[in-house]
């Protein structure tokens, strides 16, 4: 069986803690719905190669909403729609990583 090719693979967590739950969860923080919106936004602009999965915890929740694109591994936080949409111009087209979102600011841009 063929695998599927992807340019970029996307892990956007989707966990959801109860909200009494002292560690707080990317899902309280409207992930899903990020998520969704990314993946619409991606269709909309006919962008191929993509995929972009619901993950469970990634472990880094107080930073969350978080999303990890592959295949480099970049940590992001995204909070709301004006930063997907720049993820998705700048590095999803471009390849270039979006400094002000990264989780860890020391990687190599
Ligand atoms: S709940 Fe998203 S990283 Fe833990």
């Amino acid at each position: 069986m063929m695998q599927p090719n992807y340019t970029y693979h996307l892990f956007f967590c989707t966990n959801t803690r109860d909200p009494e739950n002292p560690k707080g969860s990317c899902g309280q923080k409207c992930s899903m719905q990020l998520r969704n919106y990314m993946k619409t936004k991606i269709k909309e602009m006919n962008i191929s190669g993509i995929r972009v999965n619901a993950a469970g915890c990634l472990d880094e929740c107080d930073k969350g909403p978080v999303l990890v694109v592959y295949p480099e591994g970049v940590w992001y936080t995204i909070n709301n729609t004006n930063d997907v949409d720049e993820l998705i111009e700048k590095h999803i087209k471009n390849g270039q990583k979006v400094h002000r979102l990264l989780i860890d600011k020391n990687i190599d841009l």
